[in-house]
């Protein structure tokens, strides 16, 4: 059975079946899917997706690029959402200096303020970094000691990936590791402990060959799986079991 640790039910392109395409789920071998926030409302409706579906969790935050949007109240709404009991994490929160899409004074300073609710709640938090990695990895650094998190779609250098392991933090996959340029992502998985790996899927975004392109889903996980599989010399089915069980122990389900 498999855990995705990254799925955006909550996007509008699951409008049309997403309460079907959820429910067919546990069928089809997905045993928890985690749902993280990205806003206010995107947080809101995770939280509502966990309470519908037993094997559904939340997480709650402010995304890099929404930054610019979280006031003061919608500071306090987050925390209020991190108290509910299936929210499991702060997330996705971080830096995104690729898009820019707001000021980049401003996503340190969610990110940081976020870190520190994060610590004050004891939930992990979710980590989303594109093209800011000193910055982000300085930020971290102040919490890294009380604080536990994961990098999702990690795409950076065994490098960085060591002293982020180095926190004890974990590093999750998603089906870019099946396209062709992810040359550096296997290099780390096939480095790292296995006991830090996740995978996910990012859905609606990044379906893994052969389904690149189309909208994702957690039922490609098993892509993933049979990539990561191939590198570390197990089957698909044991990455599965392994990621299920690390996921359960990162996010405490
Ligand atoms: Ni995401």
């Amino acid at each position: 059975m498999y855990f995705d640790t990254h799925a955006h039910y909550d996007d509008a392109q699951f409008d049309s079946d997403r309460t079907a395409l959820l429910a067919s789920m546990p069928e089809n071998g997905v045993s928890l899917v985690l749902n993280p926030g990205c806003d206010t409302a995107s947080s809101e409706t995770a939280v509502s997706l966990a309470r519908q579906f037993d094997f559904v969790y939340a997480a709650v935050g402010f995304h890099p690029h929404e930054a610019k949007g979280m006031d003061d109240t919608a500071f306090d709404r987050i925390k209020e959402l991190a108290s509910e009991p299936k929210v499991k994490a702060i997330g996705e929160i971080g830096l995104d200096y690729h898009y820019d899409l707001s000021p980049r004074d401003v996503q340190k300073d969610v990110f940081a303020r976020q870190l520190e609710l994060a610590r004050k709640l004891k939930l992990p938090v979710i980590i989303h970094e594109r093209e800011a990695c000193a910055d982000c990895l300085d930020i971290i650094r102040g919490f890294s000691g009380d604080v536990r998190g994961v990098f999702h779609c990690y795409s950076g250098s065994w490098e960085t990936a060591k002293t982020i392991l180095s926190w004890g933090w974990y590093l999750s996959f998603t089906g870019v590791v099946t396209f062709k340029n992810a040359r550096k992502s296997h290099e780390v998985i096939k480095n790292m402990p296995r006991d830090m790996l996740m995978i996910e899927t990012d859905s609606p975004y990044l379906a893994p060959v052969p389904n690149r392109g189309k909208r994702n889903s957690s039922l490609n996980l098993p892509y993933i799986a049979e990539t990561i599989g191939g590198l570390i010399g197990i089957s698909k089915d044991e990455v599965a079991e392994l990621t299920l069980e690390n996921g359960r122990r990162f996010f405490g389900i």
